[in-house]
């Protein structure tokens, strides 16, 4: 089948709200950064739910290793695996059309060094067919992201709060307080950008001091916990949505009370059913 050009392809005129249906890619990101245009991004586990995102024209997907948390039960990030981290990327993007999906490289599929990142990175865009794939960590992981970079997949970075580093953090501390830790936090989002990552997650860090990394960047930055002046926000949408149980960090805007909702339809199905009046004719055949 013939392949249209590249100057055939219609360029979105924005990322949020364009009218291409074809699939968002780096080269429309780095428009958007030089027209100064911000852009959204949410997480997304599954076909339905992100068929939901794609439809709403929300950019960037990405299948992120909050996973962990929100879809497989586990109490942190650190035990998703590339298996996990495969399969529902491969879900996400069969639900889709136009996102670009992002799949994340969980704990321990990338650290060893470039050629473990390589392989790792390697299978999840061709077994998955994600996009662009994502790593954490800056100056000590510039050399996967070159790696990576250079054999032709493109990598978003993570600076800041890095949360597969849990263990060492002890905790989820907000980032990047103080003369010192700012200035490692600028070196940080240089060394992945000068590596040739397409863009950089700044997780919790002063609004002001991602306001600095943004201006000194020329590729963008999605903030979560990073204040408005990011290029892009990016949240994760059992969060956005108000599914998520118990305490959400401060960062966090519930746009929907989804939990309470499903709950709710949840008792009237059991209510029905207890009651004898589900099924009712409608639902019934003959
Ligand atoms: O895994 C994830 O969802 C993330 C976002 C919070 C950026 O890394």
């Amino acid at each position: 089948m013939t392949q249209p050009s590249p100057a055939q392809k219609p360029v979105p005129k924005s990322l949020y709200g364009g009218t291409s249906s074809r699939r968002i890619t780096v080269r429309d990101i780095a428009a958007a950064k030089e027209r100064g245009e911000k852009w959204p991004m949410l997480t997304a586990y599954d076909a339905m739910t992100a068929s939901v995102f794609d439809e709403a024209g929300i950019p960037v997907l990405l299948v992120g290793d909050s996973m962990g948390n929100c879809h497989l039960g586990y109490d942190s990030t650190v035990p998703v695996t590339m298996d996990e981290i495969t399969l529902l990327s491969a879900a996400v993007v069969r639900g889709t059309k136009r996102s670009l999906v992002v799949g994340d490289l969980p704990f321990g599929s990338y650290q060893e060094g470039p050629v473990q990142a390589l392989r790792n990175a390697t299978r999840l865009m061709k077994e998955a067919g994600v996009g662009a794939v994502k790593l954490e960590g800056g100056e000590r992981s510039a050399d996967q992201v070159e790696l990576l970079v250079s054999s032709g997949i493109p990598v978003m970075a993570h600076v800041g709060l890095t949360p597969q580093s849990v263990n060492a953090f002890g905790g989820y501390p907000v980032q990047g307080r103080g003369e010192e830790a700012a200035q490692q936090l600028l070196r940080d989002a240089k060394a992945v950008q000068d590596a040739g990552a397409f863009a950089v997650v700044l997780e919790a860090v002063p609004a002001e001091l991602a306001a600095e990394v943004t201006r000194s960047l020329h590729i963008p930055t999605v903030g979560i916990g990073a204040g408005l002046e990011c290029d892009a926000q990016v949240l994760v949408w059992t969060d956005m949505a108000g599914m998520t149980a118990g305490h959400v960090p401060k960062f966090v805007k519930q746009y929907l009370q989804l939990r309470d909702l499903l709950g709710d339809a949840a008792k009237a199905f059991a209510e029905e059913v207890v009651g004898g009046t589900f099924p009712a004719a409608a639902h019934t055949f003959h």
